[in-house]
Order: structure tokens, then sequence, then C-alpha cells
């Protein structure tokens, strides 16, 4: 279909590259699930030769994959990458080997430090090893938008000619403007031999704020696929933003006259629900997705909106999926409504799961008057993809101060490889006696990186939502806690970080995927 734009997402690959926003195995199959239901063409799950994590969660993602979606890996021109890649996609239904190579003369020379005749061999070598596998071939030239127009010509050409499907062309950097990379693009597509065989994608970063208007200025040539991520996460400033994509083609169906297989409904779950796998809450002013996107403040505003939506609406909150939440859960609830519950937020759990939850909910019904469909999620993060921790906390207590004779002190008790511990110490403040007293107890004291805080809801009984990240040596890992009372959900974060170092460390996970040398460096 010539009008079609194919939604590549490279939200698990890409986005989960960036600062922050690493997840775990089960985190990236509920998160490859949603993306399924969201209606993308194509998932990146991940890049199978950077680490056994990695392989296996793409492997997983591949099995558990429907027929409406195609699974693809990352891999670099070498045959290693290729051949791993193939091991982890090749159960999906719909199977795709992503490879690229760099083509500016800055990468060639300075990151691969390889002629362009030899970038050119390893590509065509690449896609021809990566096609003995499957059908479905994407190759990339990384760097696209600073590399020569005609060098990219020549070897997308001999690429297609070695069996490549589709031709990715990023603007790695976020360097471009619309106009000039739509005409970079375009002068691509015109010129290539072979070019009507092969579906034509772009892949752009926001360095300079310009990913979704780059992407779009591309399609409008003749790119039938773009590759986005949900919240636009990313390296650096990420990537173009899916939900922007999908509300501007939708918007203005007028100017691109495009259509695609995205559910606009379920662009604000899957977008929740990775802000909540990641801990990093949506700015409040993102578009489509942020708190404010449909919040309309000033009086000359809200008269309009009453007399006529349209006067400062230019979609619907429905349309992209944003509800009013009902407090339909509470603390009557029975087993059954909670069931339902979760089944209408798209979670399916077995018994012992359900078990948990229905704990979970209870505990938080008694402190917390009303239960939003955020605090249910936040449950499921909680109680049910938490890999089991070796340190868990039982009892917190914290006693503030404003400087007077008593410093601030906190109280801890907690199950250290099953054995009961307990201790109380001071701090110059509530969290810092806290992450104090648990760090003595645990036997560790990382450096404390990064602290945030969210109310998942409105109110003053919010659910508090803490993000921290911490770093030993050459590990670093990021941990989250939820709970009414801040500093439980502080103590809970610091612990989960604890925990997750601990794993960071057992699994010799390295804290960079491979450095940009080795990135590209062949293997043999
Ligand atoms: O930004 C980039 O060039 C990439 C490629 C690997 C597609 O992420
Ligand atoms: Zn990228």
């Amino acid at each position: 279909m010539a009008d079609r734009v194919y939604f590549f997402d490279t939200t698990l690959r890409d986005g989960e590259q960036s600062p922050g926003a690493t997840m775990n195995f089960h985190e990236k199959l509920r998160l490859a699930h949603q993306l399924e239901i969201l209606g993308v063409d194509c998932i990146e799950a991940g890049f199978p030769a950077s680490s056994q994590g990695d392989f296996a969660s793409v492997q997983a993602i591949a099995r558990q994959a429907g027929d409406n979606v195609q699974i693809a890996g990352l891999a670099r021109c070498v045959a290693k990458d290729i051949d791993a890649c193939w091991e982890a996609v090749k159960e999906a239904k719909h199977p795709r080997i992503h490879t690229f190579i760099s083509t500016s003369p800055l990468h060639m020379q300075y990151k691969l430090r390889k002629s362009p005749d030899e970038v050119v061999a390893m590509a065509v070598a690449g896609v021809t090893r990566a096609r003995s596998y499957t059908g479905n071939v994407e190759f990339s030239c990384e760097d696209f938008s600073r590399s020569d127009r005609d060098f990219v010509v020549r070897i997308v050409g001999e690429v297609i000619a070695a069996g490549a499907t589709t031709i990715n062309l990023p603007d790695t950097v976020g360097y471009s403007q619309p106009e000039e990379f739509a005409d970079f693009v375009s002068y691509v597509i015109l010129n290539t031999p072979g070019s009507e065989k092969v579906v034509w994608s772009v892949h752009c970063h926001d360095d300079l704020g310009l990913a979704v208007a780059n992407s779009l200025a591309a399609l409008k040539v003749g790119v039938r696929q773009v590759e986005v991520t949900l919240n636009g996460i990313g390296e650096r400033a990420g990537n173009a933003a899916l939900e922007e994509v999908v509300m501007a083609l939708q918007v203005r169906r007028d100017i691109y006259g495009l259509t695609h297989g995205i559910q606009s409904e379920q662009l604000y779950p899957s977008c929740r629900l990775l802000s909540m796998i990641i801990g990093q809450p949506i700015p409040l002013n993102k578009s489509i997705v942020g708190a404010n996107a449909f919040a309309h403040e000033s009086g000359i505003h809200q008269d309009g909106m009453l007399k006529h939506r349209e006067t400062y609406e230019i979609m619907t909150p429905q349309s992209v999926g944003r509800k009013e939440t009902h407090l339909v859960i509470g603390k009557h609830s029975g087993h059954n409504a909670i069931r339902q519950k979760f089944e209408s937020l798209g979670y399916h759990f077995d018994e012992s799961e359900l078990n948990a939850l229905f704990v979970a909910v209870k505990d938080l019904a008694d402190r917390k008057k009303n239960i939003h469909d955020e605090d249910l999620m936040a449950l499921v993060q909680q109680e049910i993809y938490r890999i089991p921790d070796r340190i868990k906390l039982r009892h917190v207590s914290v006693q503030c101060s404003d400087g007077g004779s008593v410093p601030p002190v906190a109280a801890v008790l907690m199950d250290i490889d099953g054995e009961e511990k307990s201790a109380a110490g001071f701090g110059c403040g509530p969290i810092d006696a806290l992450f104090n007293v648990i760090s003595d107890l645990v036997g560790r004291a990382p450096a404390l990186e990064q602290y945030a805080i969210n109310a998942i809801t409105g109110g003053t009984d919010a659910l508090g939502e803490v993000t921290v990240r911490v770093r030993e040596k050459n590990f670093s890992a990021i941990g989250r806690g939820n709970h009414p009372d801040i500093f439980v959900a502080s103590a809970r974060a610091y612990v989960d970080a604890l925990n997750n170092l601990a794993k960071r460390e057992a699994e010799g996970m390295r804290l960079h995927q491979l450095s940009s040398h080795e990135a590209e460096q062949p293997q043999e």
C-alpha cells in the first residue's frame, strides 16, 4: 500500500540505551506486548550481540510476538552480530535483521578507521549474510545526514543488489533541518538503482528538537517507514516521539494523506506504561501525553472551550486514550472486581499474581481513599515485575526535624538473605538518615546520583513514586518505589536500587554498551 506508513518502534533498543531508561527482562516483555496492542508494525527488541541480557530479552520477545508484528534485532555488519541477531529473532512469526554501518566521512575515518571501499564491502557482506537467514533485512547508513550524497547512493545501491529490503537513513546526531533532510532523502530515493524494490525509512534524533519535523518532512518525499520511540526516549536528546508522529498524521491528514495501523487510543496507556517502567515522569507540557496537553487554564480559553471545543482543541483527549479515571476500586472491592479491573487495563494474571495484587490493593485502600488506574499500574510494577530480591524492606520509621536539638532520625527493619536485621541512625535530613541506616545494614554505600519524586495522581493522598540512581565503581542501577508515604517510597526505591546493583554486578553487565569504536570493528 503506497499510502501506508510503517511504524518501527525502537523504544526497546535506542530508547533503552538512553541514560536512566534501563528495563529488566520482565519489563521489556510487558512493554513489547503493549507495543503490539498499540499496533506498531515492527518492534526493534534490542541488540542481541551486545550482552547476554539483551540476547535473552530479544529471544523472549520474538517467542511471545503474535502474527501482526515483526521483531527486529540490531547487528553491526559483522558476522558474529548477524549470527547472534538471527538466533535471537528467528522464532518470531516475522523476524527481521537490522544491520548498520557508518557512512559519513567523519565516522568512517575516525570511528571505523576504514576506507569508503572497505565500508561498502562490509555492508554488502553483512547484508548478504543476513539474507542467508531471512528475506527481511534492513540496512541503515549511520550518520547518513553528514554523509556524501553520492557515496550513500553507491552503498545503498549495492546493499539493495545484495538483498536488503528496507533502507533506513538516520539523522544520527540530530543535525538536519527539515527541508534539507527531505531534499537529501529525496535525492537518494530518486537516484539509487533498485530504489523501487525497497521500503525507505528514516530514524531521526532530537538534538535540535527537530526529530518529528524531519521524520514528517521525509514522509512527504516518499519515505514509508519511520523509526520512533514512546515519549521520544533515546540516545542523548532522544528519537522522534511515536505519539507525535501518529497524531500529526491523523490531525493533518489533509496534508499527508497517509494511513497507518496505530490504535491511537492506546497512545496514552503505552506512554504511561513506559514512564512507570523506567521511572521517568512524562513532562507536564509534553505533546499528546503530558498532563497539561489537554488542560485549559486561562479564562479566555476556558470560555472558548465551553462555547465550542474546537476553539482550542485540535484533537480529543479520548482519541489518544486519555479517559477520566473512574474510581471503581476501593476498600470493599472483591477479588473478581480487581481481576476485571486489571483486565480492563490490559493485564492478565495467574491466581498467585492476582492474590499478591489483591493484598497490595487492600493495603493501599487502607491508606488512600481514591484508587486511580495509575495507582494500580504502579502496584503491578512493584508486585509482579520485580525480580526476587536479596534485600527486603519490612518496616520504616522516620522522624523529621527543623534542626533543633534532635536531628532527623530513621529506624529500619529489613531481611537480608533471609536474616532479620534492624538499626536506627541520624542524618542531615530524613532521607539522608534513612539511606544511611539502610547502607549500614546492607554494608554498602554507593553514590546517590539521582533522586526524583513524583505524585502519581492528584490530591494530598497521592501515591508518591520515587526513582533513585546509584553508582559504585563501574556499575550503576536504578531503583523505584511507591507508597502514599514518601519516606517509605524513598526507602523502597533505595533498596530496589541496591538489589539491582547487586544483580548487575552478578550478571557482569557492562556499564556502557559496546564503546563506539568497538561497536563497529569487525571481530574476525
Ligand atoms: O541513530 C542511529 O543512527 C541508529 C542506527 C543504529 C539506526 O540508532
Ligand atoms: Zn538512533
